[in-house]
């Protein structure tokens, strides 16, 4: 794993936005993973900067999601399709057909287990996930693949944990409906993404980091299984570093990696 610590939040969000931009640039037909929550808006703030700016065109950019809430139709407030609109699709210029989300609006099961596997189907056919981009929760789950989720997941119904509901709760009002299920790519099916960047950022998050990257490789912590992933980079502002042991190394790695051309 390389394990990149920056000072602060904003420039965990630039140097992910650069990686993201990076991508787009370089491929012809760019397929990006894309993630939700808190951590990642910035980074998304830093693209559509770069796009409005013209430095960058998303015009042939496919996009897949790591996971939407079972049961709330996608124009829900709180749906992630919802949100990836608000927060960088409507600002960029993607053709939005080419933006996928797992289908999870229904409530019927047999449903549900289809589209997960025609989400599975629709990454490879799209040639696979160029870059995943991956936030991490308190509880060490990514995407929501919660503790003890199968290393070997694909993408399928999955219950949040109820750490996740409680972090989560924040994004809805008092009395509304949050679901508790949610389709969410598997720990395998990211694993097979060629390029797979994590940000952490905050105090609250040095736990999971610290179990993600010094412990032992294991469901109950579902990020470890990044220490499998071959080109997987963590990029860390220095809170959610903080308890890592071995963090100087780390530093003193990336200092070793300047000296190549
Ligand atoms: P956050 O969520 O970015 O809102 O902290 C990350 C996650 O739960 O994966």
């Amino acid at each position: 794993m390389r394990v990149i610590i920056l000072d602060t939040a904003n420039q965990v969000a630039q140097y992910a936005a650069d990686l993201l931009l990076e991508t787009v640039r370089k491929k012809s037909r760019p397929v990006l993973g894309l993630a939700t929550g808190s951590t990642p808006i910035s980074t998304y703030q830093q693209v559509i900067n770069a796009v409005q700016a013209g430095q960058a065109s998303f015009k042939n950019t496919t996009t897949f999601n790591l996971d939407e809430y079972i049961g709330i139709d996608d124009t829900h407030p709180q749906s992630y399709r919802h949100f990836m609109k608000h927060y960088l699709f409507n600002h960029i210029d993607i053709d939005l057909a080419n933006t996928h989300l797992p289908m999870a609006a229904s409530l019927d099961e047999t449903r549900l287990v289809e589209n997960a596997q025609d989400y599975e189907n629709a990454i490879q056919e799209a040639g696979g996930i160029d870059l995943q981009l991956l936030g991490i929760g308190e509880n060490g789950h990514i995407g929501f693949n919660e503790p003890t989720s199968s290393l070997r997941s694909r993408t399928r119904i999955k219950s949040l944990s109820e750490s996740t509901i409680e972090a989560n709760k924040r994004f809805f009002a008092d009395g509304e409906y949050q679901p508790h299920l949610a389709l969410t790519m598997g720990i395998e099916t990211i694993l097979e993404s060629k390029h797979v960047l994590l940000l952490a950022t905050g105090h609250k998050k040095a736990a999971a980091v610290k179990a993600m990257v010094e412990g032992p490789l294991t469901a109950m912590c579902p990020a470890s299984a990044l220490q499998q992933h071959a080109k997987a980079c963590l990029v860390l502002d220095q809170d959610a570093a903080a308890q890592l042991s071995l963090k100087d190394y780390y530093v003193w790695c990336e200092k070793q990696r300047q000296e190549l051309t």
